[in-house]
């Protein structure tokens, strides 16, 4: 595309023929582009087959109004790649994606997050949508959430962080951040999809893991978890532990230290 900047210099007839070749060059660019890295993503997940779920997963969206994608547009995709249970490894966060992906990358034997898995990390980042009447997946024009709610990438983490929430077993952590007022915010995805989906029969122990930096504001006696603990269902056990970010930056750099002494 740097080049078509360039051509853009031109004046006249010339700019404008070059403005329409440069606009329909960059809508295939981009279209082809999310296709390839959906399947570069998905090809590192080698007991998958990726064109299924490229097929279920464009399913969902295609050929659709981008406001009126519900979540259940996603449940083939979903049924397609389910989500294994991952007792003790499951990891939750809310506003510490930085610090919580920088330790799952490296101890995966330790913690798995929604953004590690098949279906979360070939989509993280991405941005798509169909529209009435066509059959391409669309990068650019896509609604905002502040439009309309219920627009393809909002409903995919909707429904997939719902769905990682039902397999949580054994002890799950939540990784949320004291260097903000809330960290049990009620809007986020953890305190409105996520935690309500712990059921005792399943999930044994929330351990909560505030990451405390240098400009710290809250910590593990901050009011909104007390929120957290009586939304939580009754049978499942809560502790929070206020853990500076060193010694999370710490067990990421040190794979012998044991899963349970990273705090
Ligand atoms: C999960 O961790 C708890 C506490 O350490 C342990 O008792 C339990 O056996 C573990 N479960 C699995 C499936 O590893
Ligand atoms: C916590 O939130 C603050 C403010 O938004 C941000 O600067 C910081 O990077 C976040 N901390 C983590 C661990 O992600
Ligand atoms: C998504 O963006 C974050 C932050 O820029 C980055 O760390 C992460 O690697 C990206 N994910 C993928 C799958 O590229
Ligand atoms: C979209 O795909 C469907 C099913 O493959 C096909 O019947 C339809 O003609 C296509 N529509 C357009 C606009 O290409
Ligand atoms: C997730 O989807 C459900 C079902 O459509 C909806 O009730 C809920 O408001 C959505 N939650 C968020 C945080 O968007
Ligand atoms: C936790 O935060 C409260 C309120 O900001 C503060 O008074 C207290 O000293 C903090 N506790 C610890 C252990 O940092
Ligand atoms: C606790 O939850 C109630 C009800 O949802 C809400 O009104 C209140 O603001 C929350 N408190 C904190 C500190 O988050």
């Amino acid at each position: 595309m740097g080049l078509c900047k360039k051509l853009l210099i031109g004046d006249g007839i010339t700019a404008l023929i070059t403005l329409i070749v440069c606009l329909s060059l960059g809508l295939t660019v981009g279209r082809r582009n999310f296709k390839s890295t959906f399947f570069s993503r998905c090809e590192k997940f080698t007991e998958y087959d990726c064109q299924k779920l490229w097929d279920a997963f464009q399913q969902a969206y295609v050929n659709k109004d981008p406001c009126k994608v519900p979540v259940e547009a996603y449940d083939p995709l979903l049924a397609a790649a389910p989500f294994k249970h991952q007792c003790n490894k499951t990891m939750f966060w809310s506003q510490t994606n930085g610090v919580v992906h920088g330790l799952t990358a490296k101890r995966n034997d330790c913690f798995v997050t929604l953004e590690d898995t098949l279906l979360g990390s070939v989509l993280d980042n991405l941005t798509w949508c169909g529209k009435e009447g066509s059959n391409d997946t669309f990068t650019t024009g896509c609604p905002e959430w502040s439009k309309c709610e219920n627009n393809p990438v909002h409903s995919f983490w909707n429904r997939s962080s719902a769905a990682f929430a039902d397999v949580a077993c054994g002890d799950v952590t939540a990784m949320l951040n004291g260097s903000i007022n809330t960290p049990f915010n009620p809007t986020s995805a953890f305190a409105s999809i996520e935690v309500p989906r712990f059921k005792a029969s399943r999930v044994k122990k929330l351990n909560v893991v505030m990451v405390i930096q240098k400009n710290a504001r809250s910590n593990c006696t901050d009011p909104s978890l007390k929120n957290l603990t009586q939304v939580l269902d009754r049978g499942i056990t809560y502790s929070c532990k206020d853990v500076s970010e060193s010694q999370i930056q710490e067990c990421g750099a040190k794979p012998e230290i044991a899963c349970g002494a990273c705090w």
